[in-house]
């Protein structure tokens, strides 16, 4: 009997974005492109937090013993048109940070979350450099209206994966297929955050500033096939490596070429690690709009309900160790990490066995300052929709009604104790006790 603990401090929290949570947000891509039928479902009122609702949510997070929260804030909302500023709607932000710190919650702001005012997609969104004034202007404007609650800001998130799913798999608004109109928007993403780390900096000297990568760890499929090994490196440099060579060289790499962003060298004061899977990676001679690249699961892998995420905390493993050898001495916040399942059958063992690999990591004294748990309650999942359903409480989005997953009480276990305990995993997840504890 034993348990794992985590330094003094460590924030232990859960992650939401603006669009996923807040409701009718109308004013942005993301609901033109629901209502023209492209997702599986719309957002609607999503978890009504617009209409009050955090309240009640931030209740739970902090009855669960967490103490942090990372949460997005709709740029569409404070800047409905390019030449208004909605002072209701930042006030309505600086009542709900106020609500995290009075319920002892550290607040953690995302600027930009997938989503941006329809006046800003309708001009060319991200695929041109006149995003990244633009972007800078909102970001003062907010820092300078929030300051008094947040220090610890994250200028985009999923640089990657917004510019990957928009412009190369076209699962995401503006669903284009071309992978250079992917890397300029990836490029003129890491200008805007440099831009806007700077910009953060000059408005408040203390904060701490950077953004949120998804990474994926990758394995080739057949490793003696040197398609599959090349097929690899390729896919792998081109979704995971563009943002972050580009923040330690001041140029963006990527496998259709390079962009040269010096400015953006050394913009970040933290990293920002969302994890989720990781994936296997075979040569396919019909993908050509994907690099000829395939990625999937093992066939024999621990799935989550709709195959979306195999349970691979051992790739988190590898993806800490990733984030240190890189930027040796950097904090690292876990800002994401989770599992879709509706009936929570796998999310108290995903759960456990992914903060047991955070904790091997801390013990090499790897500086792993917090962990976000994706996400409080289930929210609206893109182009997924409803289908999928992450929360650690689960959301009847007819009557707004929360019900407590089994995983919640865990969670709070896990917070409450600032670690993870045999007893626990005995009492939540008993199928990889021995996994985890081994006799
Ligand atoms: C995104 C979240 C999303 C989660 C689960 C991440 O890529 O940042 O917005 O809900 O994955 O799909």
């Amino acid at each position: 009997m034993t348990t794992f603990h985590f330094p003094k401090g460590f924030l232990w929290g859960t992650a939401t974005a603006a669009h996923q949570v807040e409701g009718n947000n109308t004013n942005n891509q993301w609901w033109k492109w629901e209502q023209e039928g492209h997702t599986n479902g719309k957002s609607g009122l999503a978890c009504d937090w617009w209409g009050g609702r955090w309240r009640e949510d931030f209740d739970r997070a902090a009855e669960g013993g967490q103490n942090a929260h990372r949460l997005s804030v709709e740029w569409s909302r404070i800047q409905p048109a390019p030449d208004r500023w909605d002072e209701d709607a930042l006030e309505r932000y600086r009542v709900m940070l106020r609500g995290l710190k009075e319920r002892g919650l550290t607040p953690m702001v995302t600027l930009h979350h997938f989503t941006e005012p329809l006046w800003v997609s309708e001009n060319s969104g991200w695929e041109t450099e006149a995003i990244v004034p633009l972007f800078e202007k909102f970001v003062r404007k907010t820092v300078d209206a929030l300051k008094e609650y947040c220090s610890l800001w994250c200028t985009v998130n999923e640089p990657n994966v917004y510019a990957l799913s928009g412009y190369a798999n076209g699962a995401f608004p503006p669903g284009v297929n071309n992978i250079q109109r992917a890397v300029q928007v990836e490029a003129n993403m890491l200008r805007a955050h440099a831009a806007a780390y700077r910009a953060i900096h000059q408005i408040q000297p203390e904060a701490r500033v950077g953004y949120a990568l998804h990474y994926r760890p990758m394995v080739a499929k057949r490793n003696w096939n040197p398609l599959d090994r090349l097929m690899r490196s390729v896919r792998y440099s081109g979704i995971n490596m563009a943002f972050p060579s580009g923040i330690s060289t001041g140029v963006l790499k990527s496998p259709v070429g390079n962009v040269s962003i010096p400015e953006a060298k050394g913009t970040q004061d933290y990293l920002g690690i969302n994890y989720y899977s990781q994936d296997t990676i075979s040569f396919n001679p019909f993908k050509p709009k994907e690099l000829f690249t395939h990625s999937g699961f093992p066939a024999d892998a621990d799935f989550s309900e709709n195959n979306f995420i195999a349970n691979i905390p051992e790739g988190f493993f590898d993806t800490l160790k990733w984030a240190v050898r890189t930027y040796p001495n950097l904090p690292i916040l876990v800002t994401e990490n989770g599992v879709e399942d509706s009936t929570d059958h796998l999310r108290p063992r995903f759960m456990a066995e992914h903060i047991h690999q955070m904790w091997r990591g801390v013990n090499f004294n790897w500086p792993i300052k917090g962990y976000f748990h994706w996400s409080l309650v289930d929210n609206f999942e893109w182009e997924r929709g409803w289908t999928q359903r992450f929360g650690l409480w689960a959301l009847d989005t007819e009557s707004q009604k929360r019900t407590k997953r089994p995983s919640a009480d865990l969670y709070a276990a896990i917070c409450h104790e600032n670690g993870l305990s045999s007893e626990m995993a005995q009492k939540y997840c008993p199928e990889v006790f021995e996994k985890l504890f081994p006799s």
